[in-house]
């Protein structure tokens, strides 16, 4: 029991103006705001600020220039470089100055396809001094999941870096640029190139800017100020996987996302002035946006942006190399990061080799951690291991321990309490709460608290339907139950929504690319079970009469899915079959389907029109 994290709970729930009000202000506001929460404005009504200067401006102008702000840690490149406030500012203001070069300005979008560099950050905070807004689209989309989003967003510029480096491999970026235009129907007029040695790209014509040589021909140009932006003002899109093959842009809006970051790392994570705080994840995913760019700059700490991979760069004592380097005090990853570290080194022998420096903190999040792997952790780390659980749409955790309240309560399995400011009910079908112990729709009681969306980008129905099943509350889409000691569990998507690798995607998506294949009748993709990655994709296809070779037809699904969705859906495993199984009303058995490929014992469902096919499933995984 923690007094600090039950009273501010219980304060953020009966008083939420005066809690998020007193919140507040940590930020430096141009205007204050006139309301807290107005029920058609949102969060932080009249009030007007700027991220970037919340980030950057504010913390040199009160003398912390020379303070760390930025360590770029790249293994695959044996690069090492720091940024203080000030040159992080500076950098920041000559990308603010390239953009406003080529038009753009407050309300913008901008579409970032970068690795994981320090100009990654500038760019986003660039956009953000402008009043821009960014779309960043992690490094493993294909062209066409870039070219949807170029779509939506209808930006004005697309960002770019001449390659990505993924371990041993370099991924040039600036061909999957072109491609992505080309499916476009939307014309980007302006496209800034970063040349990287290790691959540098060609570039065309006269919609293709050199970064450096554009900085250059600014470098004259005064650094564009701060533009305030109202707090209701979009700072970003994110794009992430919906049910459908459309990605949902979760719009983050400038006020509430300031306030809530500044609190969460004051509270959560224990972080303020001047700490070194690690996030290992990329600023395509949420966690990256939050907790590699904004948040710690937003209370003037240190971040490390780290280009590599938790083993192979070069090795599993990556990890504790860079925490110890940066003297990291709380280390934020995945899961599924330290199953892959784990396994390489099974004994933990770098671990124990290299230390933990002056970390006192290892959080997890993006898929559920495994209790096995948080013991492991802790016995060989010595530290406390805090599972914690969020969302896209949430932009910050909702269930967490908050152990700078001094929360320590951690129970393996359970991703902690409700943050405060999330009211959470766990609902049964019939919409009225379950008790304690038994699982049912995780949800989370309207309006949500400063940070989490408002909206969809050019979706408001989409937005809407997430209150629609149960109203009054948000639906996370996540089942789960509360133990009696009020620890949330949660256990899995009610949805088609699988994460591999920490990677969130959706199967309906696949399955619509699968569908589409020459020689496809019909197909079901699941999540299999996986020891490393917690899930992977697998798809079950029927064939066409005439369809050629089970083998070439597996392949060219799992080339389709490559190639349209992107590297990072990693499908490897296609199962031609001779019938998928089916309800008697057509519904595909997809639970069923995952039971056989996971090995698992199943019984036919009654409703089952066939009961001659989990035979046959079965014996095409195991022949
Ligand atoms: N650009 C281009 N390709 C990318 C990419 C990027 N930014 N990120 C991943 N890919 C590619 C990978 O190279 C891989 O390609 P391959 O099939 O040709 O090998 C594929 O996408 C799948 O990538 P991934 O799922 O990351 O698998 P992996 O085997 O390369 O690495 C892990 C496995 C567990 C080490 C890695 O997934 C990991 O570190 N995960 C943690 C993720 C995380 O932090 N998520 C944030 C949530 S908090
Ligand atoms: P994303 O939007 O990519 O952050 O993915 C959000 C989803 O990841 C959630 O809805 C959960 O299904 C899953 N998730 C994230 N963190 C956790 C966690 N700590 N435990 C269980 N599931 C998690």
């Amino acid at each position: 029991m923690s007094e600090a994290y039950d009273s501010a709970w219980r304060a953020s729930i009966d008083n939420p103006a005066a809690f998020w009000g007193e919140a507040a202000q940590a930020i430096d506001w141009f205007t204050p705001p006139a309301a807290t929460w107005d029920d058609a404005e949102g969060w932080y009504a009249g009030g007007t600020l700027n991220t970037a200067w919340n980030c950057l401006d504010r913390h040199v102008a009160a003398g912390r220039g020379d303070a760390l702000a930025l360590c770029y840690d790249s293994p695959v490149t044996d690069v090492v470089q720091q940024f203080t406030y000030a040159q992080l500012l500076e950098e920041t203001g000559r990308v603010a100055a390239m953009l406003t070069r080529l038009g753009v300005g407050k309300g913008d979008r901008v579409i970032i396809y970068m690795p994981m560099i320090p100009q990654t950050v500038f760019a986003m905070l660039a956009c953000a001094r402008l009043g821009a807004v960014h779309s960043v689209v992690f490094g493993g989309f294909a062209p066409l999941e870039l070219a949807k989003r170029i779509d939506d967003a209808q930006p004005k510029v697309l960002l770019t870096a001449s390659c990505g480096i993924e371990g041993a491999r370099t991924i040039a970026y600036k061909p999957m640029v072109d491609e992505a235009l080309e499916l476009a129907r939307h014309a980007v007029h302006d496209i800034v190139v970063f040349q990287r040695d290790r691959l540098p790209a060609d570039l065309g014509d006269t919609r293709d800017h050199d970064w450096e040589m554009l900085r250059a021909a600014t470098a004259a140009d005064p650094v564009p100020e701060c533009v305030p932006v109202a707090a209701a003002d979009p700072l970003y899109i994110l794009y992430t996987s919906g049910t459908t093959g459309t990605p949902k842009g979760v719009v983050r809006e400038n006020g509430g996302h300031a306030v809530a970051l500044a609190w969460s790392m004051a509270n959560i994570y224990g972080i303020g002035a001047g700490d070194p705080f690690w996030a290992a994840s990329d600023v395509g995913w949420v966690v990256g946006h939050s907790y590699i760019v904004y948040a710690p700059l937003l209370v003037g700490a240190t971040t490390v942006l780290f280009e590599g991979k938790p083993i192979g760069t070069p090795d599993p004592g990556t990890f504790w190399r860079v925490m110890t380097r940066h003297r990291v005090k709380t280390f934020f990853t995945a899961p599924t990061a330290i199953r892959a570290v784990r396994k390489e080194d099974p004994d933990a022998t770098f671990l124990k080799e290299i230390g933990t420096g002056d970390c006192r903190a290892i959080f997890l999040a993006g898929e559920r951690a495994d209790p096995d792997t948080i013991a492991w952790l802790e016995e060989k780390s010595g530290l406390p291991v805090i599972d914690h659980w969020w969302q896209t749409e949430l932009g910050w955790p909702a269930i967490a321990s908050c152990f700078a309240l001094g929360d320590l309560r951690r129970r393996r399995g359970s991703a902690g309490f409700p943050v405060p400011g999330f009211e959470f009910a766990i609902l049964g079908e019939d919409g009225q709460p379950v008790p304690a112990g038994e699982s049912g729709a995780v949800t989370i009681k309207a309006p949500l608290p400063p940070g989490a969306f408002r909206t969809l980008w050019n979706n408001q129905a989409g937005f809407d339907k997430n209150f629609t099943t149960f109203p009054g509350y948000y639906e996370t889409g996540d089942a789960g139950h509360f133990d009696a000691d009020g620890f949330l569990n949660i256990m899995g998507r009610t949805d088609d929504i699988i994460n591999v690798a920490g990677h969130r995607l959706s199967t309906g998506q696949m399955e619509q690319i699968v569908a589409a294949q020459d020689g496809v009748a019909e197909c079901a993709v699941i999540g299999a079970d996986d020891p490393i990655k917690a899930m992977v994709p697998v798809a079950f296809v029927v064939a066409r009469a005439g369809a050629g070779s089970e083998a070439d037809l597996a392949g060219r699904v799992i080339a389709a899915v490559r190639h349209e969705l992107g590297a990072v859906a990693a499908l490897k495993t296609a199962y031609v079959v001779p019938q998928l199984p089916k309800t008697r009303s057509g519904k595909i058995l997809r639970n069923l389907l995952r039971t056989i490929v996971n090995g698992g014992a199943y019984t036919t469902p009654p409703t089952i029109e066939d009961p001659a096919v989990p035979a046959l499933i079965e014996a095409a995984v195991r022949p």
